[in-house]
C-alpha cells in the first residue's frame, strides 16, 4: 500500500498473472498496480517515473487520477493531450494536487493511447474517518479493495483495429483463461459473522462485467464516490471506469463461494474458476467452491439509486432547461476508421489543450483539435444528453458505451432504459453506460461548470477513446488561464517544454 506522498515507478515486465506470460507496462512492477491508500482531505504528491524501455508497447507515459475532481489543479489531471505533454522515458513528473472534500474508492490508469490494457492500472482508496455509513461494516481495508480487469494475451499496440476480445477476467489480479492452466485465483478471506465494505473496481479496458457472490446479496453505499441511500441487490453490472461499494455479511455456513465477475466477452464463461475469486470463510477447507449460481431475485436498477445526501440536479428541473444544453451524438466515420460525436473523431491536438489555454486560445474556433473542444461559460448549469445508439446499420457498434467525464460528477438526471427524467434526487456518479436501447432512449446529465480547465470526456471504452469517441469541454477558458498559470508546477512548465522541443 502506497500513501498519498510517494514515488510510482512505471516499468515494463513480463507477467502471467492468467498462467500465459506477456510483456506489460505496470505501475509499481504490479498488476493491478499498488493501492493508493489516503485519508480525506490529504495532499497527494505522486512522482510518476517512467523506466519504460520496452518499444512494443508506449513508452511514453501518463497517469490520470480518475473520479479526483483535481479543483485548481487540472494540470495534475495526468491526461496526455489534454491537460499534459506525455512522459518520456527517463523522465518524470509530480502530480501535487488537495482533494479536499471526496472521499471513497477511485482508480488511477494511463491516460496515453492504450496503455493502460497493457497492465497500468491500479486502485486509489480515500477513507473517510467520519464516513457516515461506517456503522454498516465492520472491515474495510486492503484486502476488501476488489479490482475487476480484463486481460488481454495480445498486446494492445497489436489491436488497434479490432476485434478487442479479452482473454481472462482478473480479480486482483489473478484469474483463468479457456484452454490454460488451473492458475491461482485470488481468494477474499472472510470471518463468520462480520460486515465488510467490498470496494469494487471496474478497472477495464473494454469489457463489463456482472459482478456476484454465490449465496449473498450485495448492499451498495457508494457509487464512483459518492455515497448512496443503501439498496440491496445481488448482481451489479459493473462498467469500464465505475466504482461500487457494496457491505456484505459474512452470514452463510463456513465454507468457500464464488465471487463472479462475468464478462461480455465471449469465451469467458464459468468453468473451472474462469472470472471467479473465492470467498473463504474462516474455518474452511482450502479448495475451490462448489457454490451455486444464483438465484437472482433483487435486480439493479440504476434508477432506484439516490445520494445519501441529496442535493438535486441543478437548474431549472425540465429536459434542457439548462444553461447550455449539449447534445452528444456517437456515430461511426463513414470510413470507418473509428467513432464520432456530431460527426467529429477526436484526435490528439499538436499541443496540450490546457497550453493551448495559457497561450491565450479561448475561443472554440481557436481551440484544438478542432471540432472537438465545447467551450462553457464559467458557473453554469450544463445539461449533456446522448442517444445510445449510433444510427448507422449495425446499431451501437462495440456498445454498452461508458462515458465518463473528467473534473467532475454529474447528476444522471435520465439512466439506460428509463424513459423518465428525475431531477429531484438522481444519482450522482462519474461515469455511465449510455446502453443498448433502440433510438430515443437518451442518458441525460447535468454538472454545474465551477471548476476551470479542459477536461476530457470519453468512451471508457479505451479502444474506442483511442479510436476517437472523445471530445473535451474547455470550462471557463480565461479563468483557467488565470488558475492554471499561478499553479501548474515547474515540473508541469519543463515537461511541455521538452516535449515541444524535442
Ligand atoms: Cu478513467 Cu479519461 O479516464
Amino acid at each position: 500500500v502506497l500513501g498519498p506522498v510517494t514515488d510510482l515507478e512505471v516499468v515494463n515486465k513480463v507477467i502471467a498473472p492468467d498462467g500465459y506470460s506477456r510483456p506489460a507496462v505496470l505501475a509499481g512492477g504490479t498488476f493491478p498496480g499498488p493501492l493508493i491508500a489516503a485519508q480525506k482531505g490529504d495532499h497527494f504528491h505522486i512522482n510518476v517515473i517512467n523506466q519504460l524501455y520496452d518499444t512494443s508497447m508506449n513508452t511514453s507515459t501518463s497517469i490520470h487520477w480518475h473520479g479526483i475532481f483535481q479543483h485548481q489543479s487540472n494540470w495534475a489531471d495526468g491526461t496526455a493531450f489534454v491537460t499534459q505533454c506525455p512522459i518520456q522515458p527517463n523522465g518524470s513528473f509530480l502530480h501535487s494536487f488537495v482533494v479536499p472534500q471526496q472521499a471513497g474508492t477511485f482508480w488511477y490508469h494511463s491516460h496515453l493511447s492504450t496503455q493502460y490494457c497493457d497492465g497500468l492500472r491500479g486502485p486509489l482508496v480515500i477513507y473517510d474517518p467520519k464516513d457516515p455509513l461506517a456503522h454498516m461494516y465492520d472491515v474495510d481495508g486492503e484486502s476488501t479493495v476488489i479490482v475487476l480487469s480484463d486481460w488481454y494475451h495480445e498486446l494492445s499496440t497489436q489491436m488497434v483495429t479490432g476485434p478487442f476480445i479479452a482473454n481472462a477476467t482478473l480479480i486482483n489480479g489473478l484469474g483463468r483463461y479457456a484452454g490454460g492452466p488451473a492458475s491461482p485465483l485470488t481468494v477474499v478471506n472472510v470471518t463468520q459473522g462480520k460486515r465488510y465494505r467490498f470496494r469494487i473496481v471496474g478497472a477495464s479496458c473494454d469489457a463489463w462485467f456482472n459482478f456476484t457472490i454465490d449465496g449473498h446479496s450485495l448492499t451498495i453505499i457508494e457509487a464512483d464516490g459518492n455515497l448512496v441511500e443503501p439498496v440491496v441487490v445481488d448482481s451489479i453490472p459493473v462498467f469500464a471506469g465505475q466504482r461500487y461499494s457494496v457491505v456484505v455479511t459474512a452470514n452463510q455456513s463456513v465454507g468457500n463461494y464464488w465471487i463472479r465477475s462475468l464478462s461480455n466477452h465471449p469465451n469467458q464463461t464459468f468453468e473451472g474458476g474462469q472470472s471467479s475469486a473465492i470467498l473463504r470463510y474462516e474455518g474452511a477447507p482450502d479448495q475451490d467452491p462448489t457454490s451455486q449460481q444464483g438465484p437472482y431475485i433483487l435486480p439493479f436498477d440504476e434508477s432506484a439509486f439516490h445520494p445519501l445526501v441529496n442535493t438535486g440536479a441543478p437548474g431549472i428541473p425540465e429536459p434542457g432547461k439548462a444553461d447550455v444544453n449539449i447534445n452528444l451524438i456517437p456515430g461511426l466515420r463513414s470510413d470507418h476508421g473509428g467513432y464520432t460525436i456530431n460527426n467529429v473523431s477526436f484526435v490528439n491536438p499538436p499541443l496540450p489543450v490546457l497550453l493551448q489555454i495559457l497561450r491565450g486560445e479561448t475561443h472554440p474556433s481557436q481551440l484544438l483539435p478542432n471540432g472537438s473542444v465545447y467551450v462553457l461559460p464559467f458557473n453554469k448549469t450544463v445539461e449533456v444528453s446522448i442517444p445510445a445508439t449510433e444510427l448507422t446499420p449495425g446499431g451501437a457498434l462495440g456498445g454498452p458505451h461508458a462515458v465518463h467525464l473528467h473534473g467532475h460528477a454529474f447528476d444522471v438526471v435520465r439512466v439506460s432504459g428509463n424513459g423518465s427524467y428525475n431531477y429531484v434526487n438522481p444519482l450522482r456518479r462519474d461515469t455511465v453506460s449510455i446502453g443498448l436501447q433502440a433510438n430515443n432512449d437518451n442518458v441525460t446529465f447535468r454538472f454545474v461548470t465551477d471548476n476551470p480547465g479542459p477536461w476530457f470526456f470519453h468512451c471508457h471504452n479505451d479502444f474506442h477513446l483511442h479510436n476517437g469517441f472523445a471530445v473535451v469541454m474547455a470550462e471557463a477558458p480565461p479563468e483557467a488561464a488565470v488558475q492554471e498559470s499561478k499553479t501548474a508546477s515547474n515540473a508541469w512548465w519543463q515537461l511541455c517544454n521538452a516535449t515541444e522541443h524535442r
